[in-house]
């Protein structure tokens, strides 16, 4: 078992009187995609910035590639790359520039940076537009080149915040895709998302975040399972449902005008609550992440 890349225990980030992040554990493996979930507001970014280096922890233990992060943040930003949510390229410069220039900051030779950037360039996809300044670029493009942009000193850990967030789901896969990638080839990827779906098909582990918490870490498929079972059958709330339910003792939530019932396999139940009450409205489906934000939370994820 390699060493962990990222140990954080009972971290703490206060802006003022406010607890940005309020005491998260969590384990980062290497080579694993590893991501951050959860709303607005839920300390996401703060955590982000902690693990970077560029923003201070209140409290805590956080080391990252087994250093603590207030005694090597230089050794530490060396083995990192950075994507933050907004976009920060050079507007002036073309693509290939964009890259080469950020080499400086890690001393890389010129002939050294110009190859890498050729090679980032194919990686992601961005050869026709090579020497087009940044300004042309459609936000999918300047999103992929700003993650480019963050291997050029072929870091060991990359930490992405929210990378997909505002593309098209086309301009999104594709950048799973390359991240997926990069963790074939050793890489570990940090990222953040609010996107339930997206993070349940492509992190490896994740934690869920609310309110600068973590509530719950571990593979997605196994979170799901172990609060939700596996389907979730979804019906009206009408007093014969409920009376149907209550009757047989099958515990329910609602939300809304809906009912949900968690269960493991939905067949026998669904066949009884069409015989017994008739509801207008009946589906099944697997449980997902969004599941377990609802029942741990009482809030969807979207707002
Ligand atoms: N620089 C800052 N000064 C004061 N409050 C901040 C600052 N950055 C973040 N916060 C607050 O900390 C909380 C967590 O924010 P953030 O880490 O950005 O969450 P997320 O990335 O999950 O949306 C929020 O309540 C936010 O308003
Ligand atoms: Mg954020």
């Amino acid at each position: 078992m390699p060493a962990p890349v990222i140990v954080a225990e009972g971290l703490l980030k206060r802006f003022g009187d406010l607890v940005a992040v309020d005491g998260c554990s969590f384990v980062v493996n290497e080579g694993e995609v590893f991501g951050f979930l959860g709303p607005n507001g839920a300390g996401k970014t703060s955590t982000m910035r902690m693990i970077s280096c560029v923003s201070p922890k209140s409290g805590g233990r956080l080391e990252v590639f087994g250093l603590d992060v207030e005694r090597h943040p230089r050794e530490i930003k060396a083995l990192i790359g950075v994507v933050s949510q907004e976009n920060n390229l050079d507007p002036d410069l073309s693509v290939f520039e964009n890259l080469v220039v950020f080499a400086r900051f890690f001393e890389i030779d010129r002939t050294e940076a110009a190859r890498r950037a050729e090679e980032l360039i194919d990686f992601f996809g961005l050869r026709e537009k090579r020497d087009t300044a940044i300004e042309f670029l459609s936000g999918g493009m300047k999103r992929r080149l700003t993650i480019a942009r963050a291997l050029i000193n072929r870091p060991r850990l990359v930490i992405l915040d929210e990378p997909t967030t505002g593309l098209d789901p086309q301009a999104r896969s594709l950048i799973w895709e390359r991240l997926r990638e990069l963790r074939g080839r050793g890489s570990t990827v940090l990222l953040s998302t609010h996107y339930l779906e997206e993070a349940e098909r492509f992190c490896d582990r994740l934690v869920i975040m609310d309110r600068g918490k973590v509530l719950v870490d571990g593979r997605p498929d196994e979170i799901v399972s172990s609060y939700m079972g596996r389907s979730v059958v979804e019906t009206v709330d009408t007093p014969d449902v409920i009376a149907f339910l209550e009757r047989e003792e099958i515990g329910f939530e609602r939300f809304g005008d809906l009912v949900h019932i968690t269960i493991d396999s939905a067949e026998p139940l669904v066949h009884r609550l069409v015989e017994d009450c008739n509801p207008e409205r009946l589906f099944v489906r697997s449980a997902t992440l969004e599941d377990v934000f609802l029942r741990l939370t009482g809030r969807g994820l979207k707002d």
